[in-house]
């Protein structure tokens, strides 16, 4: 816990100019009256779901149970529908939110919160960035950071502060003396920061619960917003300690049966009402169903929502209804234990990756070994660009790997990583592209 907090009583603050324009749509706010006992609506303007070709969805899970979506159930899938999720839904994700991240109840005076699901975390982060920055705004992130927000952030002309990482991510010194030596009179003060704590996007990092709470100390003081965009939480898969004890120092621990119970989140920690957390379902259940949701203060997420009436208006209620229905099918029990299994699998492809690094690129690079997510990082030695590396050699030698400029906070530089990632070949393909890229990197060091 932090020790002192600094409770936000402005959220206006916050706000970008087009942010503090945001307005409730006049048909969508309507929704909410729609289901009230009795209500006839000539409102609306919904097509009439009789006319859908539709008649049920069935779905075989790879054990052999199914799902079927019929029905009045059916019928909320193929409808228009309240632009935060389909009501049911995102109440699951509230109690999932409460549970994992030890909120209160959402309507607790003086801390209510609200849960947004979204097409994936990307369209939420969309949202939130136009809801939040202004173009010339100053904003901070680790450097290396996620290329997808970095192609959010980059058109609208923000002064991005990258900040240097270490095996933790950033450096809590490093973000400190950025705020306390900022010149006013160049950029405007950052009133925002964007964070990957597990498994981080490219650098594999993992926050411990001492970063996290240097890091939430520092954005106390300085009064910024936290993005916590945590796609990997659940892939984080192995405690620091690696032991089957408790850890309370960083909060990780893990039972007999190999679950690692997760660590505690900046939303968990947040005694000021900062944090916005991005969680997706992307890595968990499907990339492809495109279910994100956002969590945190109500004012900011009523400002995402008017922001979601006015662009995709709601994410696809056929996507919704079948994690509906997978998630009453499962309950917590099979949630928790795919939830394992996942982390289960992703070890053991980080086991073998390590297994080729080991065989095949000593002294020809630096990592650090990741116990969350799915990317390595790798320091070539005595390689500058890795650009031009990837893009003229890399690919002559049939191996892919991503030229670390791409995750750049700062172009002006070359980079002289490249970010690997050991989600989906086999464990064969994996050492024939780590010893492809080995000999690579021999090759490059002898024209030296
Ligand atoms: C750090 C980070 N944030 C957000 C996303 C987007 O996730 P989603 O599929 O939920 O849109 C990704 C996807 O790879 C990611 O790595």
């Amino acid at each position: 816990m932090t020790e002192k907090c600094n409770i936000i009583k402005d959220y206006s603050y916050f706000l970008s100019k087009r942010g503090k324009l945001k307005e409730a749509s006049p048909i969508r706010s309507l929704f909410q009256y729609s289901g009230l006992p009795g209500m006839i609506s000539l409102g609306g303007g919904l097509p009439n779901a009789s006319t859908f070709p539709f008649k049920s969805i069935n779905i075989e899970l790879k054990d052999g149970s199914k799902l079927e979506i019929e029905g009045s159930d059916l019928e909320e899938a193929f409808q228009y529908s309240p632009t935060p999720g389909l009501p049911r839904l995102q109440n699951a994700f509230k109690d999932l939110q409460i549970r994992q991240h030890n909120l209160c109840s959402p309507d607790e005076p003086g801390k209510e919160w609200n849960l947004i699901i979204s097409n994936g975390s990307q369209e939420s982060l969309v949202n939130a960035f136009e809801v939040l920055v202004d173009d010339n705004d100053s904003i901070i992130a680790e450097n290396p950071t996620y290329s997808g927000t970095l192609s959010i952030l980059r058109p609208l002309s923000l002064n991005i502060c990258g900040i240097e990482t270490d095996r933790y991510g950033m450096i809590p010194e490093k973000l400190e003396k950025l705020l306390s030596e900022w010149d006013h009179s160049k950029f405007k003060f950052p009133r925002v920061i964007y964070l990957i704590p597990c498994g981080q996007n490219p650098s594999g990092t993992t926050m411990n619960h001492q970063r996290k709470v240097d890091l939430y100390s520092i954005c106390s003081r300085f009064n910024l917003l936290i993005i916590e965009d945590d796609p990997y939480y659940y892939l984080q898969f192995e405690s620091e300690n690696k032991s089957e004890e408790v850890d309370d120092a960083n909060n990780v621990s893990s039972n007999s049966n190999g679950i690692i119970s997760l660590g505690k989140s900046f939303l968990s920690m947040d005694v000021d009402g900062r944090v916005l957390r991005f969680d997706s379902l992307s890595k968990i259940l499907s990339s492809g169903l495109r279910i994100g949701f956002v969590t945190g203060n109500k004012y900011l997420l009523e400002k995402i929502n008017f922001h979601q009436q006015s662009t995709t208006l709601h994410s696809s209620g056929l996507s919704q209804a079948v994690v509906l229905s997978l998630l009453n099918k499962w309950g917590i029990e099979k949630w928790n234990q795919h939830i394992q299994s996942i982390q289960r699998f992703y070890l053991e492809k980080r086991n073998q990756m390590i297994e080729s690094i080991d065989r095949h690129l000593k002294g020809l690079v630096e990592f650090n070994v990741p116990s969350a997510g799915m990317f390595i990082w790798f320091k070539l030695l005595g390689v500058e660009d890795s650009k031009a590396l990837i893009f003229k050699k890399a690919v002559e030698k049939k191996v892919l790997l991503v030229p670390g400029i791409s995750f750049s906070t700062d172009l002006s530089k070359p980079s002289q990583y490249v970010r690997a990632c050991f989600s989906t070949a086999s464990k064969e393909q994996m050492d024939e592209a780590i010893k492809r890229f080995a000999e690579l990197l021999s090759e490059e060091l002898n024209n030296k």
